[in-house]
C-alpha cells in the first residue's frame, strides 16, 4: 500500500527526525553544487493544480528533476477533472502513468478519494483544511535556528486566521510535542475537529484572543494572510476583525529574546504584517521558501522508493 502526505498526522515524530536528517543532507550538497541524483530514475511525478502557486509549483518541479525524474504539470482547466470525471477513475488513470500525485485544491475529501482509489503516494500540496509540505518546511526552518535545543521546549505562536496552515500546525504540534499558542480574532478559530483532537495530544496547544499573550515567551511568532485562497470573496468585515491581529514591531518585542518571525509567503505587507517585521533581521521568510525544495525532495524519496 502506498504511503500518502495528506494531512501532518499521516507521519510520526520519528519519521519527521528521519526526514530532516535527510533535508540538511541534500540541503548540504545543493549548497555544494551538488544538484543531481538517481533516485527517481526518470520517473514521473504529477503536479496538480486547482489554485494558483508559485512556491509550490516551483520548489517540487525542481526537487522531481534534481531527483532525476520529471514533472507533469496539470492545471485544473486543462483537465478532465473539471467536467467531472469520476475521482475513482482518474485515480486509477494516473496511477498508471505516475509514480506520485501532489495535489492542490480546495476540498480535501478529494484527495482521501483519490489516494483510496489510485495505487500510488498522494501529498497534498494545499487544500482549504491543510499545507503540509509547508509546515514540515517551516518546522525545519525552525530546528535551523534552535541551535541543537529541542524541538518539544519549544513555544511557536500563531498569530491571525484560523486557516489551513493554522490547522496544519495544530497537528504538527500534536505529533512533535511543541506549545503552540495561537491567537484567532473571534469567529476566525481553526477547525473545531482539529483544534480538539489537537489539545486531546498535546495539551500545549492553547487558543487565546490576545495576541501578545500568544506571543509572550514564543521563540517563533507565525502568521499569513488574512484572506486565503478561495476566500476574496468574503466581506471587508474580515479586515476589521484582524484589526489588532496585525504582526508589527511592537507585537514581536514582546516574544522571546531571539525570536525569529515566520510567514509561508505570499505575504501583504501592512495586512497580516507590517513591511518593518518581514524585512527585520528575525524573519526568516525566503529561508522557509528555501527549505520547502529541500524537504520536498527528502519527502519524495521517502514516499517513492528507489528502483
Ligand atoms: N507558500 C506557498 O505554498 O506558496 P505558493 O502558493 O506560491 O505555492
Ligand atoms: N492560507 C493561504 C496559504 C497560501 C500558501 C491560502 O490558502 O491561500
Amino acid at each position: 500500500m502506498s504511503k500518502h502526505f495528506i494531512t501532518f498526522r499521516d507521519i510520526t515524530a520519528d519519521e519527521c527526525a528521519f526526514l530532516f536528517t535527510r533535508t540538511a543532507k541534500l540541503k548540504a550538497e545543493r549548497q555544494r553544487n551538488q544538484y543531481m541524483r538517481p533516485h527517481l530514475g526518470g520517473r514521473p511525478v504529477g503536479l496538480f493544480f486547482a489554485k494558483p502557486s508559485t512556491r509550490t509549483r516551483v520548489s517540487f518541479e525542481c526537487a522531481i528533476n534534481e531527483l532525476g525524474g520529471h514533472a507533469v504539470v496539470l492545471q485544473l482547466k486543462d483537465t478532465q477533472f473539471s467536467r467531472g470525471e469520476p475521482l475513482s477513475h482518474s485515480a486509477r488513470v494516473l496511477s498508471r502513468y505516475l509514480s506520485a500525485l501532489v495535489i492542490r485544491t480546495f476540498d480535501e475529501n478529494e484527495l482521501v478519494e483519490l489516494s483510496k482509489w489510485g495505487s500510488i503516494p498522494v501529498v497534498n500540496a494545499l487544500t482549504d483544511l491543510h499545507h503540509p509540505c509547508q509546515v514540515l518546511a517551516d518546522i525545519f526552518t525552525l530546528t535551523e535556528h534552535l541551535n541543537g535545543r529541542p524541538l518539544e521546549k519549544q513555544l511557536v505562536a500563531w498569530i491571525g486566521d484560523g486557516n489551513n496552515m493554522a490547522n496544519t500546525w495544530i497537528e504538527a504540534a500534536a505529533v512533535l510535542g511543541f506549545s503552540l499558542n495561537l491567537a484567532c480574532p473571534e469567529g476566525h478559530d481553526p477547525n473545531k475537529e482539529i483544534l480538539k483532537r489537537g489539545i486531546r495530544d498535546n495539551p500545549g496547544i492553547k487558543l487565546m484572543r490576545s495576541p501578545a499573550e500568544a506571543v509572550t515567551g514564543a521563540g517563533a511568532v507565525n502568521t499569513d494572510v488574512i484572506f486565503s485562497m478561495g476566500q476574496q470573496g468574503e466581506p471587508d468585515q474580515k479586515f476589521s476583525d484582524f484589526r489588532d491581529y496585525q504582526v508589527n514591531s511592537a507585537l514581536m518585542a514582546k516574544a522571546a529574546p531571539g525570536a525569529i518571525f515566520m510567514h509561508c509567503l505570499p505575504a501583504h505587507p501592512g495586512e497580516e504584517v507590517t513591511d518593518e517585521v518581514l524585512e527585520s533581521p528575525a524573519s526568516v521568510i525566503f529561508d522557509e521558501a528555501e527549505n520547502r525544495l529541500h524537504v520536498q525532495k527528502a519527502l519524495l524519496e521517502y514516499l517513492i522508493p528507489a528502483l
